[in-house]
């Protein structure tokens, strides 16, 4: 069932199917919730999938300027408790939501059972990915979003993917031309200043299922295996056939690592 859920100052839709333990699926930028509907699908019979629009992305309101990950996670808790999930959930993020669930992960550490990283870094920006934010998020404002496809589509997606599966690349680019400038031009300046949260992850200790997709050049599998290594109950599945949208490319090899991490982290 898609909802709009009022969490105060902003209004979120969001997709909550099915009945079980409460995975809550967080998209990347500069995406939305359609993004995890394949994977999703599979999964409803076994679990509640709680799978939302940011804040300014998709159908959710947008607040203009700048959000921060911090924002979004206290936006997230909000959810959940409108929703009525007080037990702790699996929190499932890909990149932007990744960069999310350690924020939430932080400040919620109550509501986090176990924590699902897709193609993510806990590293922050270099000065020139940063400053390259700020400037999309200008352009963005100024032009609005024809110009982001064409920019970022050969990075997120591999480039088997990219000819073989047209599909797919059509889908992500109608989402990201229907989303608002304003709201992605406020993630970035959200992200461009993100903490860097290296540190932390020998201090995580739920268990972790790191993501990668073998071809992922934004979160590449040498990186996420080092941020594995740091997290005491981490262990990391490289996807096949897939680059930064692995569960986009490969839903099926990412619903197999999900359902047996999880069937683990309920035996344990
Ligand atoms: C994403 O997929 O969310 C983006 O690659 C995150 C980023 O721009 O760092």
């Amino acid at each position: 069932m898609i909802e709009t859920v009022s969490i105060g100052d902003a209004e979120l839709e969001v997709m909550d199917r099915g009945s079980g333990p409460v995975i809550l699926f967080v998209h990347g930028f500069p995406l939305d919730h359609t993004m995890w509907l394949e994977l999703t699908e599979s999964l409803t019979a076994s679990f509640r999938t709680i799978v939302p629009d940011l804040r300014g992305f998709g159908k959710s309101s947008v607040t203009p300027h700048r959000v921060s990950m911090e924002q979004y996670a206290d936006d997230l808790q909000r959810l959940l408790t409108v929703l009525d999930c007080r037990d702790p959930v699996t929190f499932c993020g890909l990149s932007m939501g990744g960069y999310i669930a350690w924020q939430f992960q932080k400040r919620y550490p109550e509501l986090v059972g176990s924590l699902i990283l897709c193609d993510t870094r806990a590293a922050g920006d270099s000065d020139e990915i940063m400053r390259a934010r700020l400037i999309m998020a200008a352009r963005v404002e100024r032009e609005g979003t024809g110009f982001i496809p064409a920019a970022l589509l050969p990075k997120l997606f591999s480039e088997s993917t990219c000819d073989r599966r047209e599909d797919l690349i059509e889908n992500a680019r109608r989402v990201i031309l229907r989303n608002s400038p304003e709201g992605i031009a406020a993630a970035q300046r959200g992200m461009a200043r993100r903490p860097d949260v290296t540190e932390r992850l020998a201090e995580i200790d739920v268990p972790a299922l790191l993501l990668c997709g073998v071809d992922d050049v934004i979160s590449p599998p040498a990186e996420m295996r080092e941020m594995a290594a740091l997290m005491p109950r981490a262990e990391l599945v490289e996807i096949p056939d897939a680059g930064h949208m692995a569960p986009v490319e490969n839903p099926q090899a990412v619903a197999d690592a999900l359902r047996s991490f999880l069937e683990q982290v309920s035996g344990d």
